[in-house]
């Protein structure tokens, strides 16, 4: 596998290979690498001749310095888990300067309404900082496809959208969410939690299992997001931030589910400080 540590030894890597007439995959990443990740570069694997992973933490899509400050850094652990795992042809990991060579700072879009939604309410800026990184990342690595988690689905629309924005060549495909066996969906910031809390948290995934359950039995959007408050009413240490039962295009909130639409519920939930994503289709 090739460690391109820098913008130039990157350049001179994706040119030998689209000189050889390669297609590429790419899957993004800001390291703390889990089966997760290896799940895209699976995926990215079937479909391309060569795949390109990256490890980079974005500080423009922080809007807590704390969360930045924390978030786990694992790089000599990731580069041990692509070689062992062998998916990965090459990792890009590149300085602050190959990406922001300006200073870091996000560009502004208009993602359609998309960027107000959910995450877009709690934690500002964040999808300018990752519209930023991910443009310019595809314009250096200039993948053929490109692989995303359906664990941050919002980032994942916003992202096909970029490419409606841009008009990068490029196509972008979701993978879906990866999850320990207890259900709790895999996530770098899992690490951060301890064996017991990594337990206990199959809470969110069991509620989500309901509110579907609720969904089947006829409930309606407001009924399945009392619901899902309820539960995490009194629950120590544990902080609903937010549950949205929302249309799974426009990722508007539901009032009503209509048969044409598909739905989908989103939650985000503090357990000891840890903010942990997951979502669900409803069916
Ligand atoms: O999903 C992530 O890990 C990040 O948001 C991404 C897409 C790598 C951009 O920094």
């Amino acid at each position: 596998m090739e460690i391109l540590n820098n913008r130039e030894s990157l350049k001179s890597y994706i040119n030998a290979q689209k000189e050889q007439g390669k297609s590429i995959g790419f899957a993004p990443t800001m390291g703390a690498l889990h089966s997760g990740h290896l799940s895209l570069y699976e995926h990215a694997r079937k479909d391309n001749d060569i795949v390109i992973s990256s490890i980079f933490v974005n500080p423009t899509q922080f809007n807590n310095p704390e969360d930045l400050e924390k978030y786990p850094r694992t790089i000599d652990k990731d580069i041990n888990l692509l070689k062992k795992h062998g998916f990965v042809d090459a990792v890009y990991i590149p300085t602050i300067n190959d990406i922001y060579p300006n200073g870091a700072q996000s560009k502004q879009y208009d993602f359609g309404g998309l960027e107000s939604e959910m995450e877009g309410k709690f934690r500002p800026g964040h999808f300018d900082g990752v519209g930023t990184v991910v443009e310019e990342l595809l314009r250096q690595v200039q993948p053929n496809r490109a692989y995303f988690g359906e664990k941050d689905f919002q980032q994942l629309a916003i992202i096909k959208k970029l490419i409606e924005i841009t008009g990068l060549p490029v196509e972008i495909y979701g993978i879906p969410i990866v999850r320990e066996e207890n259900g709790l969906a895999l996530s770098s910031r899992n690490q951060r939690l301890s064996p017991e809390r990594r337990e206990e948290a199959k809470l969110i995934y069991e509620t989500l299992t309901k509110a579907n359950e609720d969904f089947k039995a006829g409930k309606n959007p407001s009924e399945i997001r009392r619901a899902v408050a309820q539960t995490f009413d009194n629950i120590k240490d544990y902080t609903l931030e937010y549950i949205s039962i929302a249309d799974e295009e426009t990722l508007r909130e539901a009032h009503e589910f209509l048969p044409s639409k598909s739905y989908r519920a989103f939650i985000v939930v503090v357990v000891d400080g840890v903010r942990l994503i997951d979502n669900l289709h409803l069916k």
